[in-house]
């Protein structure tokens, strides 16, 4: 039996988050380039959306640049900007064909001028697609996205606008770059690392993680629904006791 099919379809999670890792070990492994492994990487991100829509999620939030990779060397993260350019103008035809419907989250202000060009152009373009929802974390940090959130939330204070007290979970919730977006019952991380590298740091608090050490270009639909099995085989108690759920 396939790995899809011993999936059962009516408990599946409706948002899985992915920190796409290891393009870089990957292409070292094949005696090439870094950027390499990135270019490679784009199969796996369509295998992924595949995958995706075949387990009915609504949500992909894929990590695809965080803050922190500004610090890389100079030729790689031109690369990878040309890279993203190149497949978000490149993609938006076969988005359309299968209903997927583009959103970004992360300082898109700090990207080159072609990039979000590119990226307004085709989240724009997707809107009405309603299949799925692919929200690309680009230029992401959490803690950049928690601190907008706080200050916004003080200045809305300091004018008057918004009571102290009134500050909750949910309000939180809505001042993020993905407050339109449930949060995910199951983040994966492929390559072998087991830590968040500032990505959904809120909105993971009660997510189910799955590590494995695939590298990113060699990750595929199969790939997916393993780490979906191993998600319905936990117990997700929410601070509750077995017996209460
Ligand atoms: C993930 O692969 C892609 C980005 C962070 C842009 P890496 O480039 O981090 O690959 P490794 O971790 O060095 O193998
Ligand atoms: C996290 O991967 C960011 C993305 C996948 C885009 P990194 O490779 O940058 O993370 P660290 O540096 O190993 O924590
Ligand atoms: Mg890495």
């Amino acid at each position: 039996m396939n790995f899809l099919e011993q999936i059962d379809l009516s408990n599946t999670p409706k948002h899985i988050a992915i920190i796409m890792d290891g393009n870089g070990r990957w292409a070292k492994k094949q005696g090439q380039e870094r950027l390499v492994g990135h270019s490679f990487g784009v199969d796996s991100v369509r295998a992924t959306v595949r995958a995706g829509k075949n387990l009915g999620a609504k949500y992909l939030t894929m990590y695809a640049f965080s803050t922190e990779n500004w610090n890389r060397p100079q030729d790689e993260i031109e690369g990878l900007m040309n890279l993203l350019v190149r497949t978000i103008a490149g993609e938006v035809d076969e988005l359309n064909a299968t209903g997927v419907r583009l959103h970004s989250i992360g300082d898109t202000d700090g990207l080159p001028l072609d990039c979000q060009e590119e990226l307004i152009h085709a989240i724009e373009a997707t809107k009405h697609n309603t299949t799925i929802n692919l929200i690309i974390a680009l230029n992401y940090s959490s803690r950049w996205e928690i601190t907008n959130a706080v200050k916004q939330m003080a200045l809305d204070v300091q004018a008057g606008k918004l009571d102290p007290e009134a500050i909750n979970d949910e309000l939180i919730s809505s001042k993020l770059n993905t407050a339109a977006f449930p949060d995910p019952e199951l983040l994966i991380r492929t390559s072998g690392e087991h830590r968040l590298s500032n990505f959904l740091l809120w909105q993971c608090a009660y997510t189910e993680f799955y590590f494995t050490p695939v590298l990113w270009p060699d990750f595929r639909e199969d790939d997916l629904y393993k780490a979906v099995l191993d998600y319905q085989s936990r117990e997700r108690r929410f601070g509750m006791v077995s017996e209460q759920l």
